[in-house]
């Protein structure tokens, strides 16, 4: 069993598709054990994506991560962290497959609806960014 971190970006929650979203990993049988909705910080945007910081999108993501609200998802299951980042598709959503969430809804390669963790202990430390454990379902 693997858990992972899943957002639906400030572009996702304003265009509508949190139910849609929500509605491909639970038909793929993925478990949810935590969400929530919440607005970061441009700070908080800047800690949680420090691994760019040296990448010139860093500002703009910045800014973009805290311009309104997210729903942050703890998601439980074989192999989730890949299966997660399947259902998402290619970060452009231009070269995502078809039937992906991005090649679906996202409008560019800023702007394209959800995160996903990209490793075991990225989703671990992205997890704890985020949520205490009594906020996570234990069982
Ligand atoms: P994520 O971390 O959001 O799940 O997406 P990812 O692994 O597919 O992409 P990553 O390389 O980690 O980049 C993080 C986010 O930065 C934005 N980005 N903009 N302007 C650009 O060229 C560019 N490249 C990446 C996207 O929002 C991407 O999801
Ligand atoms: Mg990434």
């Amino acid at each position: 069993m693997e858990r992972t971190l899943s957002i639906i970006k400030p572009d996702g929650v304003s265009k509508g598709v949190i139910g849609e979203v929500i509605r491909r990993f639970e038909k793929e049988g993925i478990r949810i054990v935590g969400m929530k909705m919440v607005r970061m910080t441009k700070e908080q945007a800047k800690a949680f994506y420090a691994v760019h910081a040296d990448k010139p999108f860093y500002e703009s993501l910045t800014d973009f991560m805290s311009s309104g609200p997210i729903v942050v998802m703890v998601l439980e299951g074989e192999n989730v962290i890949s299966r997660n980042r399947e259902l998402m598709g290619a970060t452009d959503p231009a070269k995502a497959a078809p039937g992906t969430i991005r090649a679906d809804f996202a409008s560019d390669v800023e702007k394209n609806i959800v995160h996903g963790s990209d490793a075991p202990e990225t989703a671990a430390k992205e997890i704890a960014f985020f949520f205490s454990d009594f906020e996570l379902l234990s069982n």
